[in-house]
């Protein structure tokens, strides 16, 4: 596959991919990672979605070898391995590409991965959960093409086949960016207070508080 679209991308974006060898070598570095099913992976210019694809297929493998005897569970555990994984990039196109190449790659691992028929809402749950993970915007400003904030949904399965969503700006998660032990950051650069800091428990880490938050909703109902 060309490593470029067009020389004015190039120019332009810095658009080049990186291939599949240096994308495998670097995921191995951080090989544990990329084979736990839940594990959130944040690319912040994904273009087509290089990474996000390569830890997807890795994430599934597991999946299917875990689950692959119940359609139900695979499909479950398939939704949380797409659901934590994050991408932004400034050109709607690769936005684009990117969405649909992990829902493919979503749907041919569904179909090799169990044997069965599965749910058939399963597809369209993922295709929002894409809408809303792979968004268009400028990783630098952490805004949207309008302006507004980036915001991305964090998903936890609460109990059974019940999924939480909750909406976070991604400004404020990265300005909450500091070690678990190392004293809370109450002013922000401009040396004004910020966000209200809560500690989540399962992320061992402060996070901002949500901007929003929805009610309990079977996975294969989201976007519903
Ligand atoms: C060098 S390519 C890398 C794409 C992909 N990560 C890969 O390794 O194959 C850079 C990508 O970053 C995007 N990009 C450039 N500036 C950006 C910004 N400020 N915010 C988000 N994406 C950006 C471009 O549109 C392009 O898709």
């Amino acid at each position: 596959m060309s490593q470029i679209k067009s020389k004015e991308r190039v120019t332009d974006h810095g658009e080049v991919f990186t291939n599949e060898r240096e994308v495998n070598a670097m995921l191995d570095l951080v090989k544990q990672e990329t084979e736990r099913i839940d594990s959130r992976f944040l690319e912040p210019a994904c273009g087509d979605g290089n990474f996000l694809a390569e830890i997807l297929r890795r994430k599934l493998e597991v999946v299917k070898k875990r689950y692959g005897k119940n359609c139900l569970d695979y499909e479950r555990y398939a939704f949380v391995a797409v659901s934590s994984i994050y991408g932004i990039d400034l050109l709607p196109d690769n936005v684009e590409d990117c969405r649909n190449r992990l829902f493919n790659i979503v749907m041919e691992a569904r179909c090799n991965g169990c044997k069965g028929e599965g749910d058939n809402r399963f597809a369209d749950a993922i295709a929002y959960v894409l809408t809303r993970n792979i968004l268009c915007g400028d990783a630098l400003t952490l805004k949207q093409e309008d302006g507004e904030p980036i915001i991305f949904s964090e998903w936890s399965f609460v109990m059974g086949n019940k999924v939480k969503r909750r909406d976070f700006r991604l400004d404020e998660m990265l300005e909450g960016n500091v070690d678990v032990g190392e004293a809370m950051p109450l002013l922000g650069a401009s040396g004004s207070l910020t966000t209200e800091w809560v500690y989540d428990e399962e992320t061992q880490a402060y996070l901002p508080l949500p901007i929003k938050e929805y009610p309990l909703t079977d996975f294969y109902e989201v976007g519903k």
